[in-house]
């Protein structure tokens, strides 16, 4: 055995890697394609927010200087924003890293943590590396979070439970009532981390949708959101969660002090701004998921309605085929084997164009299969 060997942690050799989506150019690389469009990552189909890239051009000659390590402006933009207390905000590389730092501050080895499954790989990524003791709780028939099953998961180690509200890869979410329902009588020495990083595509499509912020101090909650998503600023890493004064001074003590880079705290407040960008890419977005409904509809193709830009769709056959075949199309999904789905592959909402052309491709490789 090599010696390094002997210095990795044997509990934690076996988590898989993140597999994340392809990136455009090592497609157009590998296959020698000039057009590639990546519907892979629920990133934002319109790019980023102009108020954002405006902010980022303007700042770039201060980037020899550390950005704030208290990223002050941005969190009290994001105060006033969504009308909650500055104290109660930390900010993250991404909304990921909040995920890690919550996991540090209170997950021990042999602490119960609760996940559904499947539902966003990172939340399971950083128990294993916590060494935690993990429940994992099966969605249900229709992919949805099976938050009776999960409060009845709790036991005297339980300590964080996550929730992705909606959830990723299913797109599916989990109503007011029954939020409510789960917070209710819960033991207070667990927290609830209750993922939004889809939050603003929800709230606008449903009614039913709860507003994580309206529940902050009825348990534990750790809320948090994303700048990737609606705000398109996914390259840049920004996030950010809220909670209790209290729990946020605790994340803050496994807090790098510069965790949030300076373009990405710039770009983030001017992205708040952009009132008008968001409005678009709601748009987009919602037509665009009707164009794709209604397709798959004609194809006869099943799919699972989603509250998010992104859906999954049952293509009736092994997923990392139909994978494979889409990419060398140019066309980059998501296929779901990693989260055991053998026959879903997960599609971004794109512009219009992008959708039209990933519906060509679908056409052609699932024709193609049943010639075959
Ligand atoms: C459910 C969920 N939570 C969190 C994230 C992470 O987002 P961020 O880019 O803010 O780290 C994602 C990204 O895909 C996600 O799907």
């Amino acid at each position: 055995m090599n010696k390094i060997d002997k210095l990795f942690r044997k509990e934690i050799e076996d988590i898989p890697p993140y597999i994340s989506g392809k990136p455009i150019e090592e497609v157009q690389r590998a296959l020698g394609l000039k057009r590639v469009i990546k519907l892979a990552s629920n990133e934002n189909p319109l790019g980023p927010s102009p108020k954002a890239v405006a902010a980022i051009k303007k700042n770039l000659k201060n980037i020899n200087r550390y950005p704030d390590a208290a990223v002050w402006r941005l969190k009290a933009k994001i105060a006033k924003t969504i009308n909650v207390n500055i104290d109660n905000i930390i900010c993250g590389n991404g909304s990921d890293e909040v995920i890690i730092l919550a996991m540090k501050a209170f997950v021990n080895k042999a602490d119960g943590v609760i996940i559904a499954k499947p539902t966003f790989l990172i939340y399971q990524m950083a128990a294993r590396a916590a060494e935690a003791d993990i429940k994992l709780i099966p969605l249900t028939k229709d992919l949805k979070y099976d938050l009776k099953a999960m409060k009845k998961a709790i036991t005297d180690k339980t300590r964080m439970i996550f929730i992705a509200n909606p959830d990723n890869p299913a797109g599916t979410y989990v109503t007011k009532k029954e939020l409510e329902e789960f917070l209710e009588d819960l033991p207070n020495d667990i927290i609830v981390y209750l993922d939004e990083a889809y939050f603003e595509f929800a709230n606008h499509s449903f009614k039913d949708y709860p507003n994580g912020m309206d529940y902050l101090d009825k348990a534990n909650l750790i809320v948090t959101r994303s700048f990737s998503k609606i705000y398109g600023l996914a390259g840049l890493r920004a996030g950010y969660g809220v909670t209790s004064k209290r729990i946020v001074s605790y994340l803050d003590k496994f807090r790098e002090p510069f965790n949030v880079n300076l373009l990405a705290q710039a770009a983030a407040c001017a992205a708040l701004d952009d009132k008008e960008f968001v409005k678009k890419t709601l748009k987009t977005v919602e037509k665009g998921k009707r164009f794709l409904y209604d397709s798959f509809d004609r194809m006869g193709l099943k799919y699972v309605k989603t509250a998010t830009n992104f859906m999954m769709v049952d293509v009736e056959t092994d997923c990392a085929e139909i994978f494979e075949r889409l990419i060398r199309r140019g066309v980059i999904v998501r296929d779901m084997k990693a989260w055991g789905f053998g026959n879903f592959i997960r599609v971004t909402v794109g512009t219009h164009e992008e959708n039209a052309i990933f519906l060509d491709a679908l056409k052609k490789v699932l024709t193609r299969k049943f010639q075959s």
